[in-house]
């Protein structure tokens, strides 16, 4: 047997914890080969395909690097790739023949929903044997309560908060710390509550600057000298405005909305205040250790699937423990934070303000 692996999207902590565990599993349990496609389904464009065979001595050693020894890229869509005189065409037939080209016989697709889906259109042009294995610092991916790469994010988004606070109380500052996440305020919610935020907004629930400067200076008024408010990324702008910028590529990306909030504040409460954006930092370093116990479980079951012959499926950890559930149902919808979540409720019984509260007269 001959398995692919590539990553796919926006790199994040435990993908080689990953790729590690799918070629242990593969030369060790079944006496399989394994070829790391580079830079995502770009590997499959070129002919020879670009690919390297990988042996549990050439994966020795990587499991707690950060990145992906593999490469990514969240750019160069199958169905709309780069065109050289500008525009796009469609590669998608060319990309779906690298598997055959290189002779495999499955592939796992490590990637967020947006690679999922597409891996999965490929698959169906190609008549591939597709195995979705979810990672994403943004945690949107539907049907796993955890994807790869999150909880490292976390622990980033929850130190950079810590260190915050203690700069904040020296210079009795309000500290906005600016995260990812994408579309959804998982990163925001749990570094907020891990990092003992006052504030965390978050694009799911609509806040006023009402609010939250009715929060902050509330604290003033108990004596609390500075403030920390956490913000995701795609929250809109006070006139529910999305906050985007072009790039030098023209290609929108979230940001600035940190500052804008911190702007907000500083003119409504006269307080002193800075902000910081995390960006990239949050999918840089080394894995925490349960990211590579679950890059390591995953892996592990996306190759037994293979050998069950059971393909197009996501891997999935639910209820304490790893299953497996169909793409289509992972990709079907988008995992935000419900605002009804547990954790949001944990977090308004610790007085952290979501910005909601002048509405609901709490
Ligand atoms: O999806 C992961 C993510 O890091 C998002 O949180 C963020 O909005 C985006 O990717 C950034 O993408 P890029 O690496 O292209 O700047």
């Amino acid at each position: 047997m001959r398995v692919g692996v590539l990553t796919s999207g926006g790199d994040c902590a435990g993908l080689n914890a990953v790729i590690r565990a799918i070629v242990k599993r593969s030369a060790l349990g079944y006496g399989w080969h394994v070829y790391g496609i580079r830079q995502a389904t770009h590997g499959l464009l070129s002919r020879p395909v670009d690919a390297v065979e990988l042996t549990p001595d050439g994966v020795a050693g990587i499991l707690p690097l950060g990145g992906t020894l593999l490469g990514t890229t969240n750019r160069g869509n199958p169905f709309a790739y780069p065109a050289p005189g500008g525009g796009t065409v469609d590669r998608s037939i060319e990309i779906a023949a690298g598997y055959h080209a290189l002779g495999l016989d499955a592939l796992i697709g490590i990637g967020g929903d947006g690679s999922q889906a597409i891996l999965r259109r490929l698959a169906q042009i190609g008549g591939w044997n597709l195995i979705g294995i979810p990672k994403t610092i943004d945690n949107d991916i539907g049907s796993t309560e955890r994807a790869i790469g999150f909880g490292t994010a976390v622990g980033v988004a929850t130190e950079a908060v810590d260190r915050l606070h203690v700069t904040a109380a020296s210079h009795s500052r309000v500290m906005v710390l600016e995260v990812m996440g994408r579309d959804a305020g998982h990163i925001a919610l749990s570094a907020g509550i891990a990092g003992g935020a006052d504030v965390i907004l978050i694009p799911e629930i609509p806040y006023s600057l009402e609010a939250v400067c009715a929060k902050l200076e509330e604290r003033r008024r108990r004596g609390r000298n500075f403030s920390i408010v956490v913000v995701a990324e795609s929250v809109k702008g006070p006139a529910g405005e999305t906050i985007t910028y072009q790039d030098a590529h023209g290609q929108s990306r979230y940001g600035g909305i940190g500052a804008m909030i911190a702007h907000e504040i500083a003119i409504r409460t006269g307080a002193e205040t800075r902000v910081t954006v995390l960006g990239h930092v949050q999918r840089g370093g080394s894995p925490t250790p349960l990211d590579r116990v679950l890059a390591s479980a995953f892996g592990v079951y996306a190759v037994d699937l293979i050998a069950a012959g059971r393909f197009d499926r996501m891997v999935a950890w639910q209820n304490r423990q790893v299953v497996d559930v169909a793409i289509e149902e992972a990709i079907a919808h988008y995992q935000a934070v419900d605002p009804a979540d547990t954790l949001v409720h944990t977090a308004r019984g610790l007085g952290i303000v979501f910005g909601d509260e002048l509405q609901k007269g709490s």
